[in-house]
């Protein structure tokens, strides 16, 4: 089944050139859909099958589909960039289609072949570009996701499974581009424990974060910060972002992968950065009253969130139950702004990439 490829059926009504732009004037995230979508069929008998590249509509789903009772459910976020002779180019889809594969076995779902994955989203891509946003933010994000749809309310691993990738033309995930976030320290609510789903990408651990997320903007917060669930103490990783915190010797540390994290793409690729750039990276535990205490001190100078959505976006403020602290002036600070453009130069092929994570369409 690893010769699956997508075939390009054409669509006929895509939108027109006007309303696309209209559509495209203000993004947002996660708003404003592509007129394609990648959907390929699992099953026992015939495995992969019946991939193509088609017109973006809604989906037939019988009531007793797995997926809507059991949550068998994963999904990936990439990007697509606009380059600046006016082509295309995905950031590391390989790292995103072997995550997809371990989502997939922690879930057990049939993996989604890594191949026919990247195939779907060149091809989705290059049908279509013009929705990639020609804006310094802008992006087409891409959304696959796998879902069992076998009919049968037996609790089991499915038979039948679904894979799409959806795209949606985005631009800045938090309102205000240049600015800081402030986070929600969730010292009720944990993400995700040991043995546990964290380090897959299923929805479920989104569901179960938006009690959390939901408590946070009641607090006037834009995200939440999750701590581990043994012992309500190590940092682990925000609702939808990894976290790095800087010093001022400008060391850097970020929490060490677990089976409660999500191992971003983008975290491992500011890890290889940094410690390029000649800076030093710890990935060590990191307690929540060192947080107060290094910030408090001045020890710390920046922190960060970082993920495909996010990108890098500086953390100015962190509110607990008890009190808030402020993190540098809560301005952007040099090294976040430092990272942020290193990434965000190979990502839109404005630099040399010497890892091959730049990717033509
Ligand atoms: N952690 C969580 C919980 C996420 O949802 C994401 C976003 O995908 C990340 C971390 C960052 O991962 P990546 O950099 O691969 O987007
Ligand atoms: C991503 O960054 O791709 C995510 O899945 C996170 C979510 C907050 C949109």
């Amino acid at each position: 089944m690893s010769d699956l490829t997508f075939e390009i059926e054409s669509n006929p009504a895509p939108r027109s050139t006007e309303d696309r732009a209209a559509l495209m004037a203000n993004p947002g995230f996660g708003k404003v859909f592509t007129d394609h979508m990648a959907i390929a069929r699992y099953s026992a008998e015939r495995g992969w099958h019946d991939a193509r590249i088609t017109a973006r509509a809604p989906i037939p789903l019988d009531p007793a589909a797995a997926v809507l009772h059991y949550a068998q459910e994963i999904f990936e976020g990439l990007k697509a960039y606009r380059t600046a002779d006016g082509g295309a180019a995905l950031f590391r889809p390989e790292a995103n289609a072997k995550r997809f594969r371990s989502s997939a076995e922690r879930m057990a779902m049939v993996p989604f072949p890594e191949k026919a994955f990247i195939d779907a989203q060149r091809k989705l891509v290059e049908i279509d570009r013009a929705w990639i946003p020609d804006t310094p933010d802008g992006s087409l994000y891409l959304r696959p996701f796998m879902i069992a749809n076998e009919v049968f309310l037996g609790v089991k691993p499915a038979t039948e499974y679904l894979f799409i990738t959806i795209a949606s033309a985005v631009g800045s995930y938090f309102k205000d581009p240049n600015g800081t976030v402030t986070v929600w320290l969730s010292e009720h609510y944990t993400r995700a424990a040991p043995g546990g789903t964290g380090a897959a990408k299923c929805g479920g651990n989104y569901a179960s974060s938006l009690a959390a997320q939901a408590e946070a903007a009641s607090k006037g917060c834009e995200q939440v910060v999750f701590l581990d669930a043994a012992e309500r103490r190590y940092v682990e990783e925000l609702g939808g972002m990894n976290v790095f915190f800087v010093f001022e010797d400008g060391t850097l540390l970020t929490p060490p992968l677990s089976d409660s994290i999500l191992p971003g793409i983008t975290r491992d690729s500011i890890i290889t950065l940094a410690r390029e750039a000649g800076m030093t990276v710890r990935e060590e535990l990191y307690a929540i009253d060192q947080w107060r205490e290094d910030v408090r001190s001045g020890r710390q100078t920046e922190a960060f969130a970082c993920g495909t959505a996010a990108v890098i976006t500086p953390i100015g403020k962190v509110r607990g139950r008890e009190d808030d602290f402020a993190i540098g002036d809560s301005v952007a600070g040099p090294v976040a702004r430092k990272l942020r453009s290193m990434l965000v130069d190979i990502q839109r092929g404005n630099t040399n990439d010497s890892h091959g994570w730049f990717q033509k369409v």
